[in-house]
């Protein structure tokens, strides 16, 4: 079945027209990666699908609308967003933040989540705000995973990350991707959109002016020029 469906999706902060038609599509099992410039509307796009900004157009996940239903509901019906700012418990500790995150029924328990997460594993009883920014990024992941979502929503993973905890972070998202997850990413890194995404859409100004498959992204360098910033592309 057809994943995620976003279709002339518009959005607005008071009397701001953020979001102009939005068209992203997210097959099941596949990973689409958004990109575009800061301000382009990525992050209110992932809003607008859980339900958190005024929006209008047409959501669907899994064939059955999205429109108008409150973000619980929207989060019930397994989809999980993970946010810029992380949203972890900072004086909670790592297995804490996980313990109340779990939601009854999930595979995903605390214990499960340590084995994909050696690292924090390791962190078990720091508290979070103790933890880098690479930890905190893999705490909120886990964090959202504990509720079995069958879509995530990451929103720029990778941000402010040294290389080498981006090369882990993204091993984490092809592994997920490998146990079957959807994910739709805001990425502002174009490699990292390379090695996780199947196919990927350029925001600009609040629409999406180009999609594509990592073979043509990498042969579209006018575009990328044209709509991203020079030291992402
Ligand atoms: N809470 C808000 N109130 C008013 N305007 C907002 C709010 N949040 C975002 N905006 C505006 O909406 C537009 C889109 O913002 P958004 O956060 O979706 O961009 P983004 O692509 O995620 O950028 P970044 O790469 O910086 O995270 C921007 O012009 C921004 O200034
Ligand atoms: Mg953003």
């Amino acid at each position: 079945m057809t994943g995620l469906v976003v279709r002339d999706l518009h959005a607005w902060y008071d009397k701001s027209h953020v979001l102009q038609g939005v068209d992203v599509e997210v097959p099941t099992g596949q990973t689409v990666a958004i990109l575009g410039r800061n301000g382009a509307g990525k992050t209110t796009t992932l809003r607008s699908i859980m339900g958190l900004v005024r929006a209008q157009g047409t959501v669907t996940f899994e064939g059955q609308s999205l429109s108008g239903l409150p973000t619980h509901e929207i989060a019930g019906r397994g989809i999980a967003l993970v946010p810029e700012n992380r949203a972890i418990f900072t004086t909670l500790d790592v297995r804490e933040n996980l313990t109340i995150a779990y939601r009854k029924g999930s595979p995903w328990t605390p214990d499960a989540a340590a084995e994909l997460f050696p690292s924090l594993r390791k962190r078990w009883k720091s508290a979070a705000g103790r933890l880098s920014g690479g930890e905190q990024q893999m705490l909120a992941i886990a964090r959202a995973l504990m509720t079995n979502p069958r879509l995530l929503l990451l929103d720029e993973p990778t941000e402010g990350l040294a290389p080498v905890i981006v090369d882990h972070l993204v091993e984490l998202m092809l592994s997920l991707k490998s146990r079957g997850l959807t994910i739709l990413l805001v990425e502002q890194s174009i490699q990292v959109c390379r090695a996780v995404a199947d196919t990927h859409a350029i925001l600009d100004e609040g629409c999406v002016v180009w999609t594509g498959t990592t073979a043509s992204l990498s042969s579209s360098a006018d575009v990328l020029a044209r709509h991203l910033t020079l030291e992402n592309a």
